[in-house]
């Protein structure tokens, strides 16, 4: 019999490919096949329809004719700024082209040949790609039952190892569930020697579940964790590339040393403008997604379509056949999901929309479903 635990290490040299661990050939991966019209509904990378808020749009306009400049000397009051908005000092954050610059700057500090990524699977795949790509160890975690990350399994790992890099997505993505906050708070508690939890809240800002809780509070009590954070969700400034990590300042001078560059003063920009908005724009955009996705959620439920309890912009469906057969099908029909994410062959990731694409994605799904 395999046991839980030989299961998770096994397993580990079966996920990604060499070729995928740039964000870059991430995009490509995420992308879906097919031909796709002007009024597909893109709902396959979780992104924010709104895009920038107005004051974010005034800004990057304001600040196009002055990109002639470097503009170093304006960093350190935006990255002060940006710790500001989270109560936190400058030291206490490194600022990325994306979160994804944050994680993979992590991969490398904090991993090794023999030092472990210890990840929940399945989840997303960015760290794991880049700690493949490095030849570095991985532990695969499998999520529990109710879709939350293990983390007793991931700290039983971690101490077998001697330490390591456990990565844990809040909300999880794919699954858009969360891991609950006494779980996160056990996790911070019972870190083995040499261990670094890193908490992945892209989508923290779209649930207000009692349960859910950012982890930043145990980067303020100086425990040995990790927040990532993007202005690519709730903020939808995708496209400007602009994420942090929020963490001890010994920590955080491990991880920036690795990096050299800036992000651009357009995106600087935009994010200092979206954070003057602060709180009105984000507890106004998560009321509308919950909206949209609350509507979904009891279309699925009339029809008895089962999926998982979501608490991010998007709904993992249980089609019922392998997802592979389904996604083409609503490609045809001018949907673009998302892609399969396996060992959950057989759901369906779809991000919250525009009311108009969830209109034409229910549509296109009730077509899919029933046939
Ligand atoms: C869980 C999670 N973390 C991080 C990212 C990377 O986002 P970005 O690099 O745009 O901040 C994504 C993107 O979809 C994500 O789903």
């Amino acid at each position: 019999m395999i046991t839980r635990r030989l299961f998770s290490q096994t397993v580990a040299a079966g996920v990604g490919a060499a070729s995928w661990w740039t964000e870059a050939a991430l995009a490509q991966r995420a992308a879906v096949e097919g031909d796709f019209g002007p009024d597909t509904a893109w709902l396959n990378a979780n992104e924010n329809p709104e895009g920038p808020c107005p004051a974010a749009l005034e800004a990057m306009s304001e600040a196009l004719a002055a990109t002639g400049r470097y503009h170093y000397q304006e960093y350190r009051g935006f990255v002060a700024e940006v710790a500001r908005s989270e109560g936190l000092e400058p030291e206490q954050i490194l600022v990325g082209a994306g979160s994804s610059e944050i994680l993979q700057t992590a991969v490398f500090a904090f991993t090794s040949p023999t030092r472990p990524l210890i990840f929940s699977d399945p989840t997303f795949e960015l760290p794991m790609g880049i700690a493949r790509a490095l030849s570095h160890r991985m532990i695969r975690c499998p999520l529990t039952p109710t879709y939350a990350s293990d983390v007793r399994l991931m700290v039983e790992q971690a101490a077998e190892a001697g330490g390591g890099l456990i990565y844990l997505c809040n909300p999880n993505n794919p699954t858009s569930t969360i891991t609950p906050k006494a779980d996160i708070a056990w996790l911070a508690a019972n870190l083995p020697p040499d261990t670094v939890a890193m908490i992945d809240e892209a989508y923290i800002h779209f649930s207000d579940d009692p349960e859910l809780e950012s982890a930043i509070g145990y980067v303020c009590q100086g425990k040995d964790v990790l927040v990532t954070r993007t202005f690519s969700k709730i903020y939808g400034m995708a496209g400007l590339r602009v994420g942090f990590g929020c963490a001890r300042p010994d920590l955080i001078g491990r991880m920036a040393s690795l990096r050299s560059n800036v992000v651009s003063y357009v995106s600087s920009r935009a994010v200092l403008a979206s954070l003057r908005q602060l709180p009105d724009l984000l507890a106004e955009r998560r009321g509308r997604f919950a909206a949209i996705r609350a509507d979904l959620c009891d279309w699925l439920r009339e029809r008895e379509v089962r999926f998982l309890t979501p608490h991010a912009n998007f709904v993992m469906i249980d089609v019922k056949r392998n997802v592979r057969e389904v996604i083409p099908a609503l490609v045809r029909r001018g949907v673009a999901p998302g892609r399969a994410f396996p060992p959950l062959t057989n759901m369906l990731r779809v991000s919250i929309g525009t009311p108009a694409d969830m209109d034409k994605f229910k549509r296109a799904f009730a077509e899919v479903y029933a046939a």
